[in-house]
């Protein structure tokens, strides 16, 4: 590669990161931006011409390719087209945004809702809408990058908190002034672990320091609560979140992110948040995908029984096998390798055996706790869960990872 200048630390870091990822593509160890070519339900996949199952998919209740859906999304086509054309303040919002935060609303229980073309920039701008120099701002220290992002950019005070630890929340809460805005952000189900948060004592805790409650549930639509309401749900503690984010990108197989909550906090974000205003709508055809899925989540509850199975099979299975799972209790599950060196082979010999599956490494995991992160979701059946165990479980004594 030709730089302009050969020793700046732009140069060094575009260096630092090719070659890192041309010694892992010479060694066999490259397995991301993999080429699907056929999504086959969701729980397979076909990649350079060889048909794997899926375990690196977050499309919970399989979801992906439903009819209904697709019918929804070609129906967004014909009535408005591709695209939005400009911003919604402006240029003008279409029935299908409106209908489409209706149902939102509706499904989180809440008066209102707004919807923003990714989860992520939904994370940041939301945070970064509501909170100003001064506030506080309290995140745990696995929160998402695009929480830790928003928070960062609010410029509020930032602090954070061990993992799911509710004494050092208290003490965190203690710690900020009397006369300061304080918000309490946390994932719901965490992305890397699998884990649930300490909900009861979090809300508890919000309500005892006068602090705002946003939990980000990326992860838990579908999954958790009977009809897959959420963590809410799961609890029994409906009405306790101020803020209520999520994705349209997991469960809900489609791109975007909202928020869910009051009337008056909805108006605000929707005259204040700067990727609202400043950003164009999500397309029609998307829109309009998500707004027919969360009618499909409610209408099919058998999915959420057949994630909860095929959880149950997939953790205890792979515990059964001696595997470390950390404290996952959900359908992302941690298999613990080790070392970085150790992730890439166990993924190598997964693909190997046509598992799809992903190594997390450091420096997104501690250094001695690099994982295959598997998922599986209500589109795999029993026996093609067994393979995949019996895959995990031939390389992981091959490897040395158990015995
Ligand atoms: C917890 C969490 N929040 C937010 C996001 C961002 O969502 P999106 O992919 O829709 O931008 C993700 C996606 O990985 C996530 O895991």
């Amino acid at each position: 590669m030709d730089f302009k200048n050969t020793d700046d630390s732009v140069t060094r870091r575009i260096r630092a990161m090719v070659e890192r990822v041309t010694m892992l593509q010479d060694n066999d160890l490259y397995f991301y931006n993999l080429p699907i070519s056929e999504l086959r339900g969701g729980a397979r996949v076909l990649v350079n011409g060889r048909d794997m199952g899926m375990y690196a998919s977050y499309s919970y209740l399989g979801l992906v390719d439903h009819p209904r859906i697709n019918a929804a999304a070609k129906d967004a086509i014909d009535r408005y087209a591709t695209g939005t054309h400009g911003v919604r303040t402006l240029a003008g919002s279409l029935k299908i945004h409106d209908e489409l935060e209706a149902t939102i609303a509706d499904f989180k229980q809440t008066e209102a809702a707004i919807t923003y073309t990714s989860g992520y920039v939904t994370n940041l701008t939301v945070i970064s809408s509501l909170l100003g120099r001064r506030d506080w701002v309290i995140s745990d220290k696995l929160n998402h990058a695009s929480i830790v992002d928003g928070c960062m950019m609010s410029g509020a005070e930032f602090r954070r908190y061990k993992h799911n630890d509710m004494e050092e929340l208290e003490k965190r809460l203690q710690q900020a002034p009397a006369d300061v805005s304080k918000l309490v952000i946390a994932d719901s189900v965490f992305s890397m672990d699998g884990d649930l948060i300490d909900f009861p004592r979090m809300v508890q805790l919000c309500k005892q320091y006068n602090a705002w409650l946003m939990i980000d549930e990326a992860h838990s639509v579908g999954v958790l609560g009977k009809t897959g309401r959420g963590i809410e749900e799961h609890f029994g503690m409906e009405g306790t979140i101020d803020i209520k984010m999520g994705t349209l990108s997991k469960t809900i197989p489609s791109v975007g992110g909202y928020v869910a909550g009051k009337k008056e906090m909805i108006t605000y974000l929707r005259h204040a948040s700067r990727a609202y205003i400043f950003s164009a709508a999500l397309p029609p055809a998307q829109a309009g995908a998500a707004n027919e899925a969360f009618k499909v989540i409610l209408d099919e509850p058998w999915r959420i029984q057949k994630l909860q199975a095929n959880t149950d099979q997939f953790l205890n299975g792979i515990k059964n096998r001696g595997f470390n799972t950390l404290y996952s209790s959900t359908a992302i599950v941690p298999i613990i390798c080790g070392t970085d060196e150790r992730a890439f082979r166990m993924t190598r010999e997964a693909h190997h055996h046509d598992i799809f599956a992903l190594p997390v490494v450091s420096p997104a995991v501690p250094e001695g706790l690099a994982r295959l992160r598997a998922t599986v979701t209500a589109a795999h059946e029993t026996d093609e869960i067994e393979y995949a165990m019996n895959v995990f479980e031939k390389a992981g004594k091959e490897i040395g990872i158990i015995s």
